[in-house]
Order: structure tokens, then C-alpha cells, then sequence
């Protein structure tokens, strides 16, 4: 990866429980986050004026955007940073838009990540993650880039149990889902607890079995509002030794959990070429930005 370029990887909610709803409107959560080896690409060039170009497999449905969350993020840190928002920006875009697993989330964060080291500002996470939280619910957690216990609407962030080595299948049937739309399918639908997890896991099994005591609360509005939903997770539930298959987020990208991230690559391969899918383990983590021990202009 070089230097003018920063991963936006794919954010998968194992569980998701919508726990309260705030006067404003906004739905509290618990969830926990862990990011796919998927993603999108930003990168960066020296240009005077700000500017977004699109690339990529699922760039098209990106393209009608009028202000899409990249440039949102850019202009936001260089108000906040009180420096000319400038670059050429080019967006490898893989991740479906509007799928539940964070991808104009991990773009956003992404920018915030990259602008903040091409513009030389080497501002620490815990400056940077206010203008995340301005950008949406998911860009905090996008801007750590590492697996994490999320509540609050999304800017409550705590470190994960320790995960298990995993393999990971994400497929999703090519229909977008509107998070608002989901939320508000939910009508008159209770509140859940937030989940009691253990510090860690030994494998994946002990993680899944755990993981099944919980669940996505925003799952069975989004069945209703698209049943492929169903069908995904279907498809996931057959394959050999899934150990637990669930949907990600408001949907519509189901994921299923495998021993590892060869079998979930074979399982991947073998879904219907109609739908987009991906197999392979959890990432290590993306983050390049700067701690608050590091002096700046080091
Ligand atoms: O913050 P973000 O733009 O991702 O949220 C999109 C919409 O999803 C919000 O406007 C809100 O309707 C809903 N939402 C919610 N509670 C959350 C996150 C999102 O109600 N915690």
C-alpha cells in the first residue's frame, strides 16, 4: 500500500441489539465489530483543488451521489483544521453501497485517515474521532479500524473480547437496504439487553456458540423489507461447517462464520455468481494514525 493510499475495510456487526432509543430519534446499540479482509481503496495525489474520482466493480452505483461522504469527510477536516481542502482523491470502490457492512463508513474514515497524513496535520485518533462521529454512526469505528465493542448510536467504543483466527463469508443479494428504512420497520419492536461476553475466545466454535445467544435486532425488519435477505441466509446455514450465519448491520450483507479462512473462501466461491461475495479471515487492523504520545511533526 503506499503512502497516498489508505484500506476502507468492510465492517461486519457479529451481533447487533438496538438497546434504547434517544429523544432525537437515534436507536442506542450494542454491538460487536470486527473488519473483513474486503474493502475499498483511497488514494490520494498533490492537486490544488479537492476532487473525487470513482473506480472499481461497484463504483456505478455510487456515481449518482451527489456529495458523497468522502468529499463530506474532507471538507469537514479541513474546516476543522483550518487548511485549504485540497488532493485528488480516487475511490477503489468493491464493497456494494448501502449493504450494512459500514463501506461509505470505511471511506469516510478512510479519508479522515489519509487527509490527515497527506495534509501533515498528524492529529491523534482522539481528535479525529468527533469529526467521524459528525459523519455517521459507523465512522468511529471505521477510523480505529480494529474489532471493537460499539454502543452508544455507534460512538462508544471498547476494545473487543480477543478473537479466535476465523473464516468469514459475506455475500449479499444485490439489493440495497436504507438504514433508515430498516430502523423505521422495526415500529413498535422491544429493546434488548446489551450482550454479557466473555475477555476472549480459544476458537471459533466457542466464539459462534457464544455469538448464537445473540442476535441482529435489525434482521427481521429487513427480512421483511427484502426476503433475499432470507435466501442468503440460507445458503450460508447449508454450506459445511458454517458455525453460525446471521446478517451484518441494517443489511442486506449476511455473513457466515467458518473454522477458517480457506474453508470460507471454497464456501464463498460456491454462492450464486448473482450475488456479491467474499471469503477470507478478519484483518489485522488498518490504522496509520498518529498517538497522542507521538510529538507532533515527529
Ligand atoms: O449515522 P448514519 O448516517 O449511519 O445513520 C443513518 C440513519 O440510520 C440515521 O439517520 C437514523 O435514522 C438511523 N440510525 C439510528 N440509530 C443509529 C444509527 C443509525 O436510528 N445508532
Amino acid at each position: 500500500m503506499s503512502p497516498a493510499s489508505e484500506r476502507a475495510p468492510a465492517k461486519v456487526n457479529l451481533y447487533l441489539h438496538v438497546t434504547g432509543r434517544r429523544p432525537d430519534g437515534y436507536h442506542e446499540l450494542d454491538s460487536l465489530v470486527v473488519f473483513a479482509g474486503a474493502g475499498d481503496v483511497l488514494h490520494h495525489t498533490a492537486a490544488p483543488d479537492l476532487s473525487l474520482a470513482l473506480c472499481g466493480g461497484e463504483a456505478e452505483a455510487l456515481a449518482a451521489e451527489p456529495d458523497n461522504l468522502v468529499l463530506r469527510a474532507a471538507r469537514l477536516l479541513a474546516g476543522a483544521a483550518g487548511v485549504p481542502a485540497r488532493g485528488a482523491l480516487r475511490l477503489e470502490k468493491h464493497l456494494p453501497v448501502a449493504s450494512g457492512i459500514g463501506g461509505g463508513s470505511a471511506d469516510a474514515a478512510a479519508a479522515l485517515r489519509l487527509l490527515n497524513r497527506c495534509w501533515g496535520l498528524r492529529w491523534p485518533e482522539e481528535r479525529l474521532l468527533p469529526l467521524a462521529a459528525q459523519l455517521g454512526a459507523d465512522v468511529p469505528v471505521c477510523l480505529s479500524g480494529h474489532a471493537a465493542r460499539m454502543s452508544g448510536i455507534g460512538e462508544v467504543l471498547a476494545p473487543a473480547p480477543v478473537l479466535p483466527s476465523a473464516g468469514l463469508v459475506l455475500a449479499n443479494p444485490r439489493r440495497p437496504l436504507s438504514t433508515p428504512a430498516v430502523f423505521r420497520a422495526r415500529g413498535m419492536a422491544g429493546f434488548s439487553a446489551p450482550a454479557a461476553l466473555p475477555a476472549g475466545w480459544g476458537d471459533a466454535a466457542a466464539m459462534a456458540r457464544d455469538l448464537g445467544t445473540c442476535g441482529n435486532d435489525l434482521e427481521p425488519p429487513a427480512l421483511r423489507l427484502c426476503p433475499e435477505v432470507g435466501m442468503v441466509l440460507t445458503a450460508l446455514r447449508a454450506a459445511p461447517n458454517c458455525l453460525l450465519a446471521r446478517m451484518s448491520g441494517s443489511g442486506a450483507t449476511c455473513f457466515g462464520l467458518f473454522p477458517d479462512a480457506a474453508t470460507a473462501a471454497t464456501v464463498a466461491a460456491g454462492l450464486p455468481a448473482a450475488w456479491w461475495r467474499w471469503g477470507g479471515g478478519f484483518t489485522a487492523g488498518v490504522s496509520s494514525l498518529y498517538s497522542a504520545a507521538e510529538p507532533a511533526g515527529a
